[in-house]
């Protein structure tokens, strides 16, 4: 860079620079396309310009960027491909072709461009082999000026080395049969019997290698770039394959994996190590358009080509084999149009499963109906459930942190224990827990083997899903307590006339002067508590307390009147874990209605208009859920009762 008047290497403050940076210079200095980079390895100690990353973002900021005065041994040596550049295109790697002859960049006709001289290009811009090329695939350009034909025999290192001859001439072209090129994947899995699964490698130079990662910060989500990428469904596992033996790989920084293209554009330094990366695609599945990897919209591969499934041609055993093969767990939800319109499923295929398959395609599956039967409103949206469970305490939020992965629950150790109350809201939010509470390390003493993750993965809910873990072992595991800790309630109404029923949207009716009570309950979670009964009409709200006894109370009412109407709900409180924690019941509706019976009319003259209970009892056993009462046994307690008749 020449500054003052001085020219200098450039020298960036981090390291923060790519093949975009290379491109943004080779652009600048109208030297086509970005080739590769590396650190020169320059000893000696000279004055350099030192410049912010930010510089090279774009050509012109290069020209804008404002250097600072400083020494270093070290320096950046770029190499552009001087004569061929892809432009418009999505990545570094596609685009349509432009020559450089006579000192300007032309397109390059179709009928002077073959498979062979697309290679040599591939090859000279340091992409994968070319995949496709076809005319105005990345814009309309001017008629390509088609001077000359290109004769490569496929492996010339640069297209100039080919030979070429005169072509027929502008007239003969039209603009629509520019050259678009795009070159493959830089980056393949192998190893496996499927593309889908292996080591990852990087072509670069020429020479693939497998890929290394500086720090260790990748995850699921890396993996989902890759198999995207790849064309191969959804991400399933990862892991650091251990080789004893040191060899050249590819170093990358984790930004590359931070989408598909910016793979295309990363930039891997030379180095000799012992790690590469095995990544696992699902190949045949995938669920898009979810909040994370586990939920989405299904998608099968048939065919070479992705299609949605019909609602009709899903079933439960078929949402099983699918949240198994992509890694997450069994199925929690799965209904139509949850996660975005999809054009009407082709359905081409309707799968039998029996549940127990690895993989979708293991099933047995027979031709399905077809596109007509099925809208766009019916494509199977599925949520798989979640691969972390708080174990070892009476709720299931509470406890331990355990994950699933590689069909293993294991405690959950961070690697630097860089968690806080951030984390356990994460947990707590992902397990539609509520709030977080507390977090402290469990006493435990015994070495097992754990899932260690890192402390990213509490960044949010969705990012746990996406979580990465590896193998450890570990004599500490976490417990994490959440405020959705208690079920919820349940809430009864018994009556003289209608027997026991449970709260409902439609509501409950009463006679009027009849007697009934109001049951709250709760399933045993933990010994004591109590319970409230909040009463409200649109004006009045008014609410009792009870001690829980057997984990119920029972709030009794004589002679209903208008004046009972109204919505009553249960709450129960209970004190711990050293926090005071409640819970409440649906909403019960009660109306009351009819004639008041001559008989009656008399006692519940002398009857309060408030509707406070007349009669208190706690220690009731309610009915469970599911469980009804009959009438009799209705009957039977409200008999049984002394102080109700003593009232
Ligand atoms: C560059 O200098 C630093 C210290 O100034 C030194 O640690 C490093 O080894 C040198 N690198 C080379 C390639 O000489
Ligand atoms: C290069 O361009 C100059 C000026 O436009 C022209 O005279 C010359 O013939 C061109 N050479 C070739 C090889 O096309
Ligand atoms: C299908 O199951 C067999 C074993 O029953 C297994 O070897 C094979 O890999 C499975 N295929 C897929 C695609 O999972
Ligand atoms: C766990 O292991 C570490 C060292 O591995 C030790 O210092 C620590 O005391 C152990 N903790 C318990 C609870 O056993
Ligand atoms: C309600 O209870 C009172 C007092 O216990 C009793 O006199 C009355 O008959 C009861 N009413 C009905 C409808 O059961
Ligand atoms: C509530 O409003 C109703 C009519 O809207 C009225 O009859 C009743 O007396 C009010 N109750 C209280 C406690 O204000
Ligand atoms: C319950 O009633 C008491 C007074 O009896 C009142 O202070 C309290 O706010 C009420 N609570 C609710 C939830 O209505
Ligand atoms: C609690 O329930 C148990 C069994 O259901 C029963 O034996 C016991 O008497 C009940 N306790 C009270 C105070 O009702």
């Amino acid at each position: 860079m020449i500054h003052h008047e001085e020219w200098r290497p450039v020298a960036v403050w981090s390291h923060y620079w790519n093949m975009n940076s290379v491109a943004a210079v080779c652009a600048g200095l109208d030297c086509g396309s970005a080739v590769s980079a590396r650190d020169s390895e320059e000893a000696s100690k000279r004055p350099v310009w030192r410049i912010s990353s930010d510089c090279f973002q774009s050509g012109s900021a290069l020209k804008n960027c404002l250097p600072f005065d400083g020494d270093n041994n070290q320096s950046h040596e770029f190499i552009c491909s001087d004569s061929v550049r892809l432009v418009q295109g999505t990545n570094r790697c596609s685009g349509r072709l432009e020559v450089k002859t006579n000192q300007s960049w032309s397109s390059v006709c179709e009928k002077d461009f073959d498979l062979q001289d697309a290679e040599v290009v591939c090859r000279e811009i340091s992409c994968g082999p070319p995949s496709v090329h076809q005319g105005a695939l990345y814009g309309e350009a001017e008629a390509p000026v088609g001077s000359r034909e290109f004769l490569c025999e496929g492996s010339e290192s640069a297209l100039l080395k080919c030979s070429s001859r005169k072509s027929s001439g502008r007239n003969s072209c039209s603009p629509g049969q520019a050259v678009g090129l795009t070159c493959s994947d830089n980056i393949r899995l192998v190893g496996e019997a499927s593309r889908c699964a292996g080591r990852l490698e990087m072509i670069h130079h020429e020479e693939w290698r497998p890929v290394a990662v500086w720090s260790h910060y990748w995850d699921m989500n890396s993996v989902a770039a890759v198999c995207a990428k790849l064309d191969c469904g959804s991400a399933v596992s990862a892991r650091d394959s251990k080789e004893a033996s040191k060899r050249p790989v590819w170093r990358i920084r984790s930004d590359c994996f931070q989408s598909g293209s910016a793979l295309k554009n990363c930039l891997p330094y030379d180095e000799i190590s012992d790690q590469s990366l095995e990544f696992i695609c699902s190949d045949s599945v995938r669920l898009v358009q979810g909040t994370n990897r586990c939920s989405g919209r299904l998608e099968v591969k048939t065919d070479q080509s992705w299609s949605s499934v019909c609602e009709k041609d899903f079933d439960l055993h078929y949402a099983e084999v699918v949240c198994r093969e992509i890694g997450c767990g069994s199925p929690s939800v799965h209904q139509g149009a949850l996660y975005g319109e999809a054009e009407a499923p082709v359905g081409s295929r309707e799968f039998l499963c029996e549940g127990s398959e690895s993989a979708l395609l293991n099933c047995s599956s027979r031709k399905s109906s077809g596109r007509n039967s099925c809208s766009p409103g019916q494509a199977v949206g599925l949520t798989c459930s979640d691969n972390i469970r708080l174990v070892g305490e009476a709720s299931r939020c509470a406890g331990r942190l355990e994950m699933k992965h590689q069909e293993e629950w294991r405690p959950v150790d961070v690697y630097y224990s860089y968690w806080n109350m951030n984390s356990v809201a994460a947990v707590c939010a992902g397990l539609d827990c509520g709030s977080a509470v507390s977090a402290r390390d469990s006493e435990e003493a015994s070495k097992r083997p754990v899932w260690r993750i890192s402390s990213d993965c509490f960044q949010s809910g969705s990012a746990l899903k996406n979580c990465l873990p590896f193998d450890g072992d570990n004599n500490q595991s976490h417990e994490f307590i959440c405020s959705g800790l208690l079920v919820e309630p349940l809430i009864f109404l018994s009556s003289s006339t209608d027997g026991v029923s449970t709260g409902r949207k439609q509501g409950s009716e009463l006679l009027i002067g009849s007697n009934f009570s109001i049951i709250c309950s709760i399933r045993p979670q933990y010994e004591g508590g109590s319970f409230q009964l909040i009463f409200s009409t649109s004006n009045y709200t008014q609410n009792q307390t009870l001690p829980a006894v057997n984990h119920s109370a029972l709030f009794l009412f004589s002679a209903a009147g208008h004046a009972h109407q109204g919505t009553y709900r249960c709450v129960y409180h209970v004190y711990v874990f050293s926090y005071n924690f409640s819970s409440i019941s649906q909403p019960l509706n009660l109306t009351v209605s009819g004639k008041l019976m001559e008989s009656i009319r008399k006692s519940s003259a002398s009857v309060s208009a408030s509707p406070t209970a007349l009669i208190i009892r706690t220690g009731c056993r309610p009915a469970g859920p599911g469980e009804t009462r009959s009438l009799d046994q209705k009957t039977t307690i409200m008999m049984k009762d002394p102080e109700l008749k003593a009232a």
